[in-house]
C-alpha cells in the first residue's frame, strides 16, 4: 500500500464551520444566530437552547477562537501543511442579519471576500457549506424556522447572493450540511441546528421533522438550479453525515431492522442526488400522514436541483438490534442502538471504526454513482500540553492513519471516485454537540478552554507534521 498514492489533484484539507470558530458574533453587523443562543455543555450535560441571548450564561460560540480577527494567522498554519482546500460555511448571519432583510450586509460580504482571497494567495481553494447549523435566529422566532414555507425564500435568497458574490472565488459547495441529522428527531439540538424547530411538548417531532426537512430540500434543490445560471462550472453538493449500519447479530429481524433504520436515516440524500423520495421514506410518510404541504411543483423543483456530489462526514458506524424494537415499529433510530463488541469508543462514546469508512466509501459509490468527498472525519479528543509547548497527540495521528489506510484502498483497489478529503476541526473549535473547546480535534492547538479562558495562541500539534508529510507525498506515506 505505502507506494500507492491519490490522483492528481485530490484535494486535501480540512473542515470548519462559521459559528464554531469564527466569533466576532456581532462584528461587522452579524445577527443572532441559533448557534448563539447555545450555552456550553459536557459530555454528560446537552447544551441548553435559550429563549435570546440570556446575559451571565456563557456562550462559547460568541467568540470561539476568534478566526474573525486571526484568519490571515490561520490560513498561514494551513498553506504550511500544504492545504490544497479548506471547507468552512459562510455565517447566514454575517450576510443577512435577520434572515428576512432585503438587501444583504455589505461588511459581512466582504468578510468572506478577504477570506477567501487570502486562501486563494497561497493555492487553497475554498469549498463552501451554505447552511451549517447556523440560521438566524429571527427566522426561528418569527417564523419557526423551516416549519414554514417562507423560509425557503430566505434561504435561496441568501445562497443566490453568495453564489454571485463569489462566483469566481468559490467553485466547491454545498446546500445544509448533515441534513439527515434531523432523522434523530427527539434530539432537540439536531432539530434546531438543522431546521430551526424548537419543540414544545405539544409537538409532534416526527411530524415536524418530515415537513421542515421537505422544505429544506426544495429551499437546496431551487439554490441549486439558480447557481447553475450563475456559473455553470459550480460543482454543487449535498452533505450528508454518513454512519453505516449494522445489524448486532445474523439473525434475520436484526438484518431487516438494520435496513430500516438506514431507510430512516439516509432517504435525504436519496432526495438530493435523484430529485424524488425513496419508496419505503414515501410509503412511511403516506402512512403517517406526515408531511402533508408538498406541491407538484415541488416534485418538478427537487427533481430539476439535483447535485453533482455527495459530501459526506464519517465518524462512526451504529449498530442496532431488534431485542426489544423489530423493523415495523420502528420509530426514532436512536432507540435501537446496541453496542459494538468489535469496536474501541473515543472518549465520547464514538465508536471507531475506520473498516467502516471504506465499506461506507463502497456502499455509496453502488449507490449513487457520483464523485464523493468526505468532508469531515476525525477524534474528538483531549490534548495536554507538555511543560515545553509540545502536544504528542499521537492517538489523533493513529485514528486519522487508520482512516486513510482504508480511504486508499477504496480509491486504489476499489476504484471510488473521491475529490477529496477535509478531517474535521483542522484547528481547535468549538464542539457542536457540547459546546465545549476541550473535546479537539485540530492539527493546530488553540489554547482556551471550556470555561472560555486562555491566550488563544495557536500551536502546531505532532499531527501537524504528520499531516503536512501525508499531503506533500498525496497520501502515499501515512507513517
Ligand atoms: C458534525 C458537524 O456533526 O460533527 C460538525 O458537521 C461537528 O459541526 C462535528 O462539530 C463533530 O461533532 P462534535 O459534536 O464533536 O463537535
Amino acid at each position: 500500500m505505502s507506494e500507492m498514492k491519490f490522483p492528481d489533484g485530490f484535494l486535501w484539507g480540512g473542515a470548519v464551520a462559521a459559528h464554531q470558530l469564527e466569533g466576532g458574533w456581532q462584528d461587522g453587523g452579524k445577527g443572532v444566530s441559533v448557534a448563539d443562543v447555545m450555552t456550553v455543555g459536557s459530555n454528560t450535560t446537552p447544551r441548553e437552547i435559550t429563549d435570546g441571548v440570556i446575559p451571565g450564561k456563557n456562550y462559547p460560540n460568541h467568540e470561539a477562537i476568534d478566526f474573525y480577527h486571526h484568519y490571515k494567522e490561520d490560513v498561514k498554519l494551513f498553506a504550511e501543511m500544504g492545504f490544497k482546500c479548506f471547507r468552512t460555511s459562510i455565517a447566514w448571519t454575517r450576510i443577512f442579519p435577520q434572515g428576512d432583510e432585503q438587501e444583504p450586509n455589505e461588511e459581512g460580504l466582504k468578510f468572506y471576500d478577504d477570506l477567501f482571497d487570502e486562501c486563494h494567495k497561497y493555492g487553497i481553494e475554498p469549498v463552501i457549506t451554505l447552511a451549517h447549523f447556523e440560521m438566524p435566529y429571527h427566522l426561528v422566532e418569527e417564523y419557526g424556522g423551516f416549519a414554514n414555507r417562507k423560509v425557503i425564500d430566505f434561504f435561496v435568497k441568501f445562497a443566490t447572493t453568495c453564489f454571485k458574490r463569489y462566483k469566481n472565488k468559490v467553485k466547491y459547495w454545498m446546500t445544509f450540511n448533515e441534513i439527515d441529522n434531523q432523522s434523530s428527531f427527539n434530539n432537540e439540538f439536531m432539530m434546531t441546528t438543522n431546521s430551526g424547530l424548537i419543540f414544545s411538548k405539544d409537538t409532534n417531532n416526527e411530524a415536524a421533522m418530515y415537513q421542515a426537512a421537505h422544505y429544506e430540500l426544495v429551499a437546496s434543490a431551487l439554490a441549486i438550479k439558480e447557481a447553475r445560471k450563475i456559473n455553470p462550472d459550480f460543482e454543487i453538493g449535498c452533505m450528508i453525515n454518513y454512519t453505516p449500519v449494522y445489524p448486532k447479530t445474523s439473525a434475520p429481524k436484526d438484518i431487516l431492522l438494520a435496513q430500516r433504520v438506514d431507510q430512516r436515516r439516509n432517504w435525504f440524500s436519496d432526495v438530493h442526488v435523484f430529485g424524488e423520495y425513496p419508496k419505503e421514506t414515501e410509503a412511511y410518510i403516506e402512512r403517517n400522514g406526515y408531511r402533508s404541504d408538498i406541491t407538484e411543483e415541488d416534485k418538478v423543483i427537487l427533481s430539476e436541483g439535483v447535485v453533482d456530489y455527495v459530501g459526506f462526514s464519517y465518524y462512526q458506524s451504529m449498530t442496532v438490534s431488534a431485542d426489544k424494537i423489530d423493523a415495523d415499529h420502528l420509530v426514532d433510530p436512536s432507540d435501537v442502538i446496541a453496542k459494538n463488541d468489535y469496536l474501541e469508543v473515543s472518549d465520547w462514546g464514538w465508536p471507531i471504526d475506520p473498516i467502516g469508512l471504506r465499506y461506507s466509501l463502497n456502499l455509496l459509490t453502488d449507490r449513487y454513482h457520483l464523485p464523493l468527498f468526505i468532508v469531515e472525519n476525525g477524534l474528538g479528543a483531549f490534548d495536554k500540553v507538555e511543560s515545553n509547548g509540545e502536544i504528542h497527540d499521537d492517538y489523533r495521528i493513529d485514528y486519522l492513519r487508520a482512516h486513510l489506510e482504508e480511504v486508499k484502498k477504496a480509491v486504489v483497489l476499489d476504484h471510488v471516485d473521491l475529490m477529496g478529503y477535509t478531517p474535521w476541526g483542522c484547528i481547535d473549535l468549538v464542539s457542536a454537540g457540547t459546546g465545549q473547546m476541550d473535546k479537539r480535534y485540530g492539527f493546530i492547538y488553540v489554547d482556551k478552554n471550556d470555561e472560555g479562558v486562555g491566550t488563544m495562541e495557536r500551536s502546531r500539534k505532532d499531527s501537524f507534521y504528520w499531516y503536512k508529510k501525508v499531503i506533500e507525498s498525496n497520501g502515499a506515506d501515512l507513517t
